[in-house]
């Protein structure tokens, strides 16, 4: 069996089930190791990605339900705004929460590009951080808000 994927803007086949998880697709089959297992139970966010934009538990999504859609993982924010945030922050202890939380973050700022601090612990709410950064995190969803071209000015007003 084989399925054809959308990954970070690249066309992928992969040898592999339509039922088989798509974070065991991403992990195993595209060596993307950067989304994480957590609990495999849609409880802990560790495993977030997005499909077409929208926050996805991989941990219990079918990879063969996302044909043809567009998959992000964090791999694909080298170069995005909450990369050098979230290390000028240094918003994490371990970091095994953040490749997650960093997609959830994606996903709110490519809808609301400055949002307000209320919009975005919405936004970060299944997510779990056993470490304790949560006010680093959100400052730095902050910071990447404030990098985006159009925000630029709000992060004097930040500090
Ligand atoms: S591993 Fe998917 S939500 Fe915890
Ligand atoms: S930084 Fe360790 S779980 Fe969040």
């Amino acid at each position: 069996m084989s399925l054809d994927l959308i990954v970070n803007g690249q066309a992928r086949h992969v040898a592999a089930a339509p039922t088989t998880p798509l974070l065991d697709v991403l992990r195993n089959e595209l060596d993307l190791k950067g989304t994480r297992y957590g609990c495999g139970l849609e409880q802990c966010g560790s495993c977030m990605v997005l499909v077409d934009g929208e926050p996805v538990f991989a941990c219990a999504r079918e990879a063969g339900t996302c044909a043809g859609k567009r998959i992000e993982t964090v791999e694909s924010l080298a170069d995005h705004p909450l990369r050098a945030a979230f290390l000028d922050e240094q918003a994490g202890q371990c970091g095994y929460c953040l490749s997650g939380i960093l997609m959830s973050a994606k996903a709110l700022l490519d809808r609301t590009p400055h949002p307000t601090r209320a919009q975005i612990v919405e936004a970060l709410e299944p997510h779990l951080c056993r470490c304790g950064t949560q006010s680093r995190i959100l400052r730095a969803v902050e910071r990447a808000a404030a990098a985006l071209p159009e925000g630029a000015q709000r992060l004097g007003a930040m500090s």
